[in-house]
C-alpha cells in the first residue's frame, strides 16, 4: 500500500456495492467532500452477494477490485458492502496497492447508544455469521445483548425502492418482528443497519418498529474516515460521476432517477 497522494487531482473515489447499497455511503461522502470525483461500482451479476459463501464473495470481490482500479486508477476505494468487508477486506488490502476503506457493522457506536443494553442487528445472511461480527461484539457490546437477524428481504425491498417500484410493508414488519421475537426483542431500544441497502429503507424499517428505537449505521464513520486519509490532497471534479454495472438492463435503467439524484449522471456497463 502506498500512502502518497495521487498526482491526477481528477483521479475519483471508487466506491464498490453489490447494488445500489453503497449509495447510502456515497451520500455522506458526497456531503463531506462535494469536489471528489467518483466512481460508483455496483456488481449487479452478482447481487445478492449476502446469499453466497465466504469462497464466492472472496474470490468475486478480490478478482473484480482487481480489476477496476487497475482500469480506473482510483486514488482510494471504499467497499460500501459489510457483506464484503467483513469477508475479504483483510484479504483485498493484501493485494491492493491503493488505500481501502471498509464497511465495520456500527456495534460501537450502537453499544454506546442504547440505554435497555438491547441491541437489534440486521445484516445480510452472510454477514451476521461472521466472526468479525463476533469479534467486535466481544470487544465492543460485552455486556449487552446483541440479537442478530439476516433479511435478504430487505435488499430486494431497498434496490425495488429505488427502481421506483412499490414495496410491499410486510416485508418491513417481518424484519422488525423476527428480532423482536428474539428472547429480550421487546427491549430493543436500537438497530444496527448492518448492510449498506438498509439506510436507503430506513423510513419504512422505523414505522415497522414503532417509536422508542434508534438506528445506526457505518456511513458517517466510512465519510470521515475517507476525508482524514485523503486529507490536503487536491479534488477536481469535472464532470457528473459515473456509476458502472457488471451487468446492463432494464432494472438498471430503471435505477437512473435515483443515480442522478446521488450525482451519478453517467450509467456504464463494466
Ligand atoms: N449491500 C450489501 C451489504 O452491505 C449486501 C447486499 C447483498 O448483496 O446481499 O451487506
Amino acid at each position: 500500500m502506498t500512502d502518497s497522494p495521487p498526482s491526477d487531482p481528477a483521479a475519483p473515489l471508487l466506491l464498490f456495492d453489490s447494488g445500489v447499497g453503497g449509495l447510502s455511503v456515497l451520500r455522506k461522502v458526497r456531503a463531506m467532500l462535494p469536489q471528489a470525483p467518483v466512481i460508483y461500482v455496483a456488481d449487479n451479476a452478482g447481487l445478492p452477494y449476502g446469499d453466497k459463501t465466504e469462497a464466492q464473495i472472496a474470490a468475486r470481490v478480490s478478482g473484480l477490485l482487481g480489476r477496476l482500479t487497475e482500469r480506473l486508477r482510483p486514488r482510494l476505494v471504499c467497499i460500501a458492502c459489510n457483506t464484503a468487508s467483513t469477508i475479504a477486506l483483510a484479504s483485498v488490502r493484501e493485494v491492493l496497492e491503493v488505500p481501502i476503506v471498509g464497511t465495520v457493522p456500527a456495534i460501537k457506536p450502537a453499544a454506546a447508544m442504547t440505554t435497555t443494553g438491547v441491541i437489534g442487528l440486521l445484516g445480510t445472511a452472510a454477514t451476521i455469521r461472521q466472526s468479525y461480527v463476533d469479534r467486535l461484539e466481544a470487544e465492543f457490546a460485552s455486556g449487552k445483548t446483541l440479537l442478530r437477524h439476516g433479511a435478504p428481504e430487505l435488499v430486494a425491498a431497498a434496490e425495488a425502492k429505488l427502481r421506483g417500484e412499490p414495496v410491499d410493508p410486510a416485508v418491513y414488519a417481518r424484519a422488525a418482528q423476527a428480532l423482536r421475537d428474539m428472547p429480550g426483542g421487546e427491549r430493543i431500544d436500537t438497530v444496527v443497519l448492518a448492510c449498506t441497502h438498509f439506510p436507503l429503507v430506513q423510513d419504512e424499517l422505523a414505522a415497522a418498529f414503532g417509536p422508542g428505537v434508534g438506528f445506526i449505521d457505518g456511513s458517517d464513520g466510512i465519510a470521515r474516515r475517507i476525508a482524514h486519509l485523503t486529507q490536503g490532497q487536491t479534488w477536481r471534479r469535472e464532470r457528473s460521476d459515473l456509476a458502472l454495472f457488471t451487468r446492463g438492463g432494464a432494472q438498471v435503467d430503471q435505477l437512473r432517477p435515483a443515480l442522478a439524484e446521488h450525482g451519478l449522471d453517467r450509467v456504464e456497463v463494466f
